[in-house]
């Protein structure tokens, strides 16, 4: 096939004029003055407001639900949004307490709107044995400073993932992520249908009777079923969180099952779950803290328990050498030797605590191992979900 060029009357001055192309671009770029570059990028603000590290607010209220719960109203004091946030999302606490550096993960009771008016509620309940709870149940009134993380957390509906009806499994205040997630459906900020069963022991322990009551009324999507272990009550189930209790409530369509409580709930539903014979993507729980009793986990070399090691702890330039008990995470000894170690789930799936075991030997339960292959590959651990069960050399993240 012939190529159809057509060159000029002189083929010389043509390229002339293609080498006077850029002489002529250049004077045109040195007459005009460039636009400075922005000090700051729209989408960088964005994430930023979106994802902030740390964000410091004020308690503008408290509210006492029982002699052991409080809820906390959370906000800017200039009136401005805080992070907006998933409803099921947490935020993490920091606390300075007698010398010990610790964080703690509250879940998110409010509906995500008012994030836009520069709030969150969240709740404490006391626990044993307490620490941060007594702390913050003790000290924390109106005008008090807060330190929190942005929200986080992998614990929200998921329209890819779950099934469109979710069956939310809550113990005492575990039912927090469960109001937020009613308030989101009714405000249409959600799309999903949610029947919670809550568990307590008695009429007295429940948390948020009239909220969810009112939710209910405006919002035909979201049902509360209370489950009561220790006494019957009209209107009311009797009994625990049983496989086929489950069953009755979530009907014959496809469900997702979303659990937040105490360790005892979640050792309960492990006999349970299986039952209902689901997919695994079906299953959701929040964990929100490490195993209080690891030597009742599988594979805990049940030999170490009560055993005191030594941990070497390398952070910014320092070195440390704290002791550490094979019965609670690496983490809490640092942080009870004063050391501010970053953390925000506490329970090894966020991965923020992230750091490399030099020497020594630790036990990660399976339930906890949130490490990825290249963690475990590099000698990487989670802090937060790692107990020694010997000698350990650590080393922090340099900036956090
Ligand atoms: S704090 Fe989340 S993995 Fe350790």
């Amino acid at each position: 096939m012939a190529l159809n060029i057509k060159v000029g009357p002189i083929g010389a001055l043509d390229m002339l004029k293609f080498k006077n192309q850029v002489k002529k671009r250049n004077q045109i770029i040195d007459s005009t003055t460039p636009a400075p570059l922005p000090e700051e990028y729209g989408t960088n603000a964005r994430a930023r407001a979106l994802h902030p590290k740390a964000q410091t607010l004020l308690v503008k209220e408290v509210r006492q639900h029982q002699p052991d719960v409080k809820s906390y109203l959370l906000g800017r004091e200039d009136g401005e949004p805080t992070a907006y946030f998933r409803a099921g999302q947490y935020l993490s606490v920091r606390l300075s307490i007698g010398g010990s550096e610790i964080t703690r993960p509250y879940s998110i009771s409010s509906a995500p709107q008012l994030a836009l008016q520069g709030n969150y509620w969240i709740t404490v309940k006391r626990t044993s044995p307490g620490f941060a709870s007594d702390y913050i149940l003790e000290n924390w009134q109106e005008g008090t400073a807060v330190n929190v993380s942005g929200p986080e957390g992998e614990f929200y509906y998921e329209p890819l993932r779950d099934a469109k009806t979710v069956i939310g499994l809550a113990g005492g205040s575990g039912i927090t992520p469960f109001l937020s997630m009613a308030y989101a459906i009714r405000d249409a900020a959600e799309d999903f249908n949610l029947t919670v069963l809550y568990g307590s022991r008695t009429k007295e322990d429940i948390l948020f009777a009239d909220e969810f009551a009112a939710i209910e009324k405006e919002c035909p999507k979201v049902h509360l079923v209370n489950v009561l272990s220790d006494e019957e009550k009209e209107g009311m189930e009797h009994g625990f969180l049983t496989a086929s209790l489950i069953q009755k409530y979530a009907g014959e369509e496809p469900f997702s099952v979303f659990a937040c409580g105490p360790s005892a709930m979640y050792h309960f539903l492990d006999t349970e779950l299986p039952k209902l014979n689901l997919e695994q993507k079906y299953i959701r729980r929040e964990l929100l803290g490490a195993e209080k009793q690891p030597w009742t986990l599988p594979g805990y070399p049940t030999d170490k328990k009560d055993q005191i090691f030594q941990l070497t702890v390398k952070y910014v330039g320092n070195e440390k050498v704290i002791e550490a008990s094979a019965n609670e995470p690496v983490l809490v000894a640092i942080e009870r030797a004063g050391i501010a170690a970053p953390s925000h789930c506490r329970s090894g799936e966020c991965g923020y605590c992230h750091s490399r075991l030099v020497s020594g030997e630790v036990y990660i339960p399976e339930v906890s191992d949130g490490r990825r292959a290249a963690d475990k590959e590099y000698g990487y651990i989670h802090p937060c979900a790692s107990y020694p069960i010997s000698d350990l050399v650590i080393e922090l993240p340099g900036v956090y």
